[in-house]
């Protein structure tokens, strides 16, 4: 008997058995394509139940009427072309014995006006949507039923599209929460006032769905036990929902989440990120679980198989959701069963999935590049036909990438980093204060590429003559690059962000974090200064703080500069810096009227990227066979490169990651996949 049992059991609805009480809950993807799903939507879930999923629900929030429109590239189920691309996606996951379902939803009031057909959006009220700034017409009578009706017909297309069911989403602030949340619903119709009147919409969706696919299909509800803000639903009303939609027989499974998607920070909160404790809100799905007698499925922030088992076997929830957790690893499940949990890449919940998500761009991981690019990249390596000698210079998060795919292709593989431990900026960026789970990413490559039997050779710079007395066949330069803190006149008083993080620089009293970069470092830095006792101003030339940081994190980044006092400057550039005795003097222009400002400050920290670190990539070019290029749409199509630019060199030389460019952890890991995955 193993403590993961539980978690391998199967479970069966209705006429369906799962195969294990594992899921891939909903989510936008961002990869429909013409409102369906294609190639690579399909490629994507395959993977997962390839993987050995129980059940993945795909289509986060697929539309079931042509006002509710799929802004992220989302499934619309409105009509029936949707249901020959249901057919194929269905068998292609069953061939792998999981379980396919989707998610329908009307999004009712969060979506904005300006899209495809330029609907009104609709609610159950006029109120106002502060996240997508819409003001809903207040649904009709012929509104509703028009609406109960187009749940039904789309479900009956699921069913006929050989899907395994549907769920009802009745979370994230879509319609049928709209209706149960007082803070969307003010009517004084048979549809507003008592909790009563408020369940009655999402009632007669579930009746009708449930007339229309007959008895012996799977019908289930996504809802939240509790809305986490003042004047919304509390854990009572949830239960009291829960139990009243249980009591129907209509349904299956509830999969309770929590939270809205109210502004910024309720909407983290909703998703929870590194910020989090793991499984923050378990105890609302046992709570609902207490009172009703239909399965209960539950994941938020669940990252790792112990948790998970643990989740089922003491009786929190029947199936458990690994959402996130199969981004960064679809075969999370079959690694269990294979007896190989220290193989699973768990997710550190970074969040750049959601932010992409929420900023309207297709999601990635940002530490498994494969991740939605399954027709050009390979979870599972295979190997090559002849085995190689490849050196890697550096062991960031670039470089390990780079060395973990080449090794578990079968070559040799020489990992060199000049530093005394792996990691490279993930190292840096781990010290911010809430992000120090960041540093799971280089520990999992570090546990592989030593289990690959990568020569791993630490405090150990890459010169040229060490790559070259390897007899190298393929060398990547994942050098990284060495921190910039601007164009500003006085570049010389200004400390860099690393030199504040990795504590070589002690905060001062007064200190000016200028940010020229917009992403986590500028905002991290500011969080550690203030905490340490600094007075910080922030000051950015963009129209506001974090301007590339996604929504989730951006949330959370602004909930701690103002908790912790820092004064947000926009619009301005750091146009000079002087010293005047102990003391810093900026001078800051407006970005606009070029109307100039000073600052006294004892400390200026300043964010501009990276510049590349590439002395070895210089010198090692003449010598390569290919000196060093690339061609961008083998790149993109995912083939090797094979250009021969100097047919006397004796090896292939690329450089990945930041030594190319300043760009993130997710580009650097890339980098190293797509060309790797070749050699
Ligand atoms: C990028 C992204 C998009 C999501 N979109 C949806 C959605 O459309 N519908 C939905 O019900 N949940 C959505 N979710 C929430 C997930 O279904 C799940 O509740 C959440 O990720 C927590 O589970 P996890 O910690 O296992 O990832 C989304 C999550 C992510 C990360
Ligand atoms: S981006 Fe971060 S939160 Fe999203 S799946 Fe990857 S590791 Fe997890």
């Amino acid at each position: 008997m193993s403590r993961y049992d539980a978690l391998l059991k199967p479970l069966t609805l209705r006429k369906l058995t799962i195969r294990n009480r594992v899921l891939s809950t909903a989510h936008a993807s961002g990869f429909g394509q013409d409102g369906v799903p294609g190639e690579r939507y399909q490629l994507y879930h395959e993977e997962k139940a390839k993987g050995g999923v129980g059940l993945t629900i795909f289509g986060g929030s697929s539309a079931v009427a042509i006002d509710s429109p799929g802004y992220m590239r989302q499934i619309y189920v409105g009509d029936d072309a949707v249901v020959p691309h249901f057919r194929r996606f269905a068998d292609r996951v069953h061939a792998h014995g999981a379980a396919i379902m989707v998610q329908l939803t009307h999004i009712g009031r969060k979506i904005g006006w300006d899209h495809t057909h330029w609907f009104w959006p609709i609610g159950p009220s006029r109120r106002h949507e502060p996240l997508h700034r819409s003001f809903a017409k207040e649904m009709e009578d012929w509104d509703i039923r028009r609406v109960v009706k187009a749940f039904g017909q789309a479900a009956l297309r699921c069913k006929k599209g050989g899907l395994d069911g549907v769920q009802i989403m009745g979370a994230g602030t879509h319609l049928i929460d709209q209706f149960w949340s007082p803070l969307a619903n003010a009517r004084s119709d048979k549809y507003g006032g008592s909790l009563e009147n408020r369940m009655r919409f999402g009632l007669e969706v579930l009746e009708e769905v449930r007339a229309q696919v007959g008895e012996d299909y799977v019908v289930g509800l996504k809802m939240i036990g509790d809305e986490m803000i003042e004047g919304g639903l509390v854990p009572e009303d949830c239960v009291a929902i829960a139990t009243t939609y249980a009591k129907t027989g209509a349904l299956d499974f509830i999969d309770v989440v929590a939270g809205t998607a109210f502004n910024l920070i309720h909407r983290a909160r909703h998703i929870p990120g590194m910020w989090a404790p793991i499984a923050p809100y378990l105890q609302l799905a046992g709570a609902i679980k207490a009172e009703v007698d239909i399965p209960i499925f539950h994941g938020s922030r669940v990252l790792d198989v112990e948790t998970a088992a643990r989740v089922v076997a003491e009786g929190h929830a029947d199936m458990v959701g690994m959402t996130r957790a199969h981004f960064a690893d679809p075969h999370l499940v079959n690694k269990l069963r294979e007896g190989r949990v220290d193989d699973i890449r768990q997710c550190v919940g970074a969040s750049y999935c959601n932010d992409r998500s929420s900023t309207g761009r297709e999601i990635v991981c940002i530490q498994n590049a494969a991740t939605g690019k399954e027709s050009v990249l390979p979870h599972v390596l295979p190997k090559a036909s002849a085995r190689k000698c490849v050196v890697v210079a550096g062991a960031g998060p670039a470089g390990l990438e780079a060395a973990r795919v080449s090794a578990a292709r079968g070559h040799k593989v020489i990992l060199f980093e000049a530093g005394p431990r792996t990691g490279g900026q993930l190292n840096v960026a781990a010290r911010a204060t809430w992000r120090e789970a960041l540093s799971g990413i280089p520990r999992w490559l570090d546990g592989q590429v030593r289990k690959l039997g990568v020569d791993v050779r630490l405090s150990t710079e890459a010169t040229a003559e060490r790559v070259l007395a390897e007899a190298p066949d393929v060398v990547v330069v994942a050098t990284g690059g060495v921190p910039a803190v601007g164009c500003f006149e006085g570049i010389e008083h200004a400390t860099t962000t690393w030199d504040i993080l990795e504590g070589r620089a002690a905060p001062a009293e007064r200190v000016l974090v200028y940010d020229d970069l917009g992403d986590h470092q500028a905002a991290s830095t500011a969080e550690v200064l203030a905490t340490r006792g600094a007075r910080v101003e922030f000051v950015t030339p963009d129209r506001m703080a974090l301007q590339k940081v996604g929504y989730n994190n951006l949330g959370i980044h602004m909930k701690e500069l103002h908790r912790l006092g820092v004064v947000i400057t926009s619009d301005t550039r750091l146009h000079r810096v002087e010293r005047q005795g102990n003391r810093l003097l900026c001078v800051l222009r407006d970005d606009y009227t070029e109307a100039e400002e000073e600052r006294e400050v004892d400390q200026v920290v300043a964010e501009y990227g990276t510049k590349p670190r590439d002395e070895l990539y210089w010198a090692l070019r003449p010598l390569s066979r290919n000196l060093g290029e690339v061609d961008p749409d083998r790149f993109a199509a995912g083939q090797p490169q094979n250009a021969v630019n100097n047919p006397a060199g004796r090896f292939m030389l690329f450089r990945v990651g930041d030594a190319i460019a300043s760009r993130n952890v997710h580009a650097a890991i890339h980098d190293s996949l797509r060309l790797a995955k070749d050699f």
